[in-house]
């Protein structure tokens, strides 16, 4: 005996990844070079090691179940800074739930938005295609119907909501978005954010923003979900804005992210996390609120992003429908078919990406990512220099 919802979701991307390319052998004679995963390989701050150590003594204790009063006070700093909100829309101790990963919150949010029925009937999540495959899952699970929103080259990369009709609309119960985007590396305006929210107001659905790759970008700093809402007079009803300090601070490891927004949500989140929530520790409590405070380290790790797009234009530009992404750190390259391009570059390049086939779902026919690879740009500048000049001569 099963939840038989588990049935469907054995099409993990990574799970797939290994059954393509195990099979292969790995160039011989060449270093091997891993960039299937959005797992920064940078140093991690040493705020963090050093957080931990004062807090020693402090892991005999229960963590508490949403977070502390200083890691509540250092997020809603932060994103008042960060996102030029008016002093006290976000509330520290209301409007904050501490999460172990953002993947943590993004997975229970289907639990906490979405009902049984809306309208009587079997309610939709929607989501963009390709996506983070944590948003397929709380879907599924939930017995809630995915409808894909194409987010392709021909929609600038984002979904496109005027092409929803209104009884999708009005069966909405939550959409995820995320900005910017992986893969593509896209950021939402304030205009296209503001313009969701207005439809999560009108349809009364829950709007989640992925906002992990925030701190993350080029030239334009990503609007966010909150100042949407600050644009709209300040209230935080129908949205939650998720994020994450594996990206921005380059610690995965941590496994620490908040979740922010409606206040209604957050005092059930809090009473669904009594149950089952993972709740982080009070040492990593401790050094989470210590790099939400600190910025010097963010922005060390966006000039290095910076460099690492450089070295991409060199090598890249006029090739493979090469980009330069807005944010994030992923390449989208578009290989022709995406599953025969990884299977070469592990085979002859000893380059291990991703095909966007396994990142998306197909449509009507058409699985938006088969044409793709996401190739993460997790390493040094020269590996990834290295890297690219052997995509190039193997697929170019
Ligand atoms: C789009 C997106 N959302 C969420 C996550 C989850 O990040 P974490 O759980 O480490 O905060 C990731 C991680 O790769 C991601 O790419």
């Amino acid at each position: 005996m099963h939840n038989d919802a588990l049935d469907r979701l054995t099409d993990y991307p990574f799970d797939r990844l290994r059954a393509l390319l195990n099979p292969v052998t790995p160039a011989p004679g060449k270093s091997q070079i891993l960039m299937q995963l959005g797992e920064p390989q940078h140093p991690e701050p040493p705020i963090i090691a050093q957080t931990i150590a004062a807090k020693a003594g402090e892991w005999s204790k229960y963590p508490p179940v949403s977070g502390s009063d200083d890691f509540f006070n250092a997020v809603a700093d932060w994103l008042t800074r960060r996102y030029a909100l008016p002093q006290g829309m976000v509330k520290a101790s209301e409007h904050i739930v501490a999460l172990s990963g953002s993947r943590e919150g993004l997975y229970m949010a289907s639990d906490l938005c979405v009902p049984r029925t809306k309208h009587g009937k079997q309610p939709i999540v929607l989501l963009p295609n390709p996506f983070y495959q944590v948003y397929l899952g709380a879907i599924l699970m939930r017995h809630a119907e995915p409808v894909y929103m194409p987010a392709t080259k021909e929609t600038n990369f984002l979904p496109d909501f005027s092409a929803l009709d209104e009884e999708t609309l009005s069966r909405t119960a939550m959409v995820y978005l995320c900005t910017p985007s992986n893969p593509q590396g896209t950021i939402a305006s304030l205009d296209y954010l503001v313009h969701a929210l207005q439809l999560a107001r009108k349809y009364d659905f829950v709007l989640c923003f992925d906002e992990c790759y925030a701190e993350i970008y080029d030239k334009v700093k990503p609007p966010g979900g909150l100042e949407a809402a600050a644009k709209l007079g300040g209230s935080l009803d129908n949205l939650l804005v998720f994020h994450s300090l594996s990206k921005r601070s380059s610690a995965p490891g941590l496994r620490s992210g908040f979740v922010a927004g409606d206040l209604n949500l957050m005092r059930r989140l809090k009473m669904l996390r009594n149950y089952a929530g993972a709740s982080p520790q009070p040492p990593v409590l401790a050094a989470s609120a210590a790099l939400w405070r600190d910025e010097a380290h963010v922005e060390a790790n966006r000039v290095l992003y910076r460099r690492k797009f450089d070295v991409a234009d060199q090598i890249m530009s006029g090739r493979l429908g090469y980009y330069r992404p807005d944010g994030a750190f992923y390449l989208w390259l578009d290989v022709g078919d995406g599953e025969e391009a990884a299977k070469a570059l592990w085979g002859e390049a000893g380059v291990r990406v991703i095909p966007g086939t396994y990142l998306a779902r197909e449509i009507d026919g058409v699985n938006p990512g088969k044409p793709y690879i996401r190739v993460a740009l997790v390493q040094e500048p020269d590996v990834i220099a290295e890297a690219l000049h052997r995509i190039v001569d193997t697929l170019d």
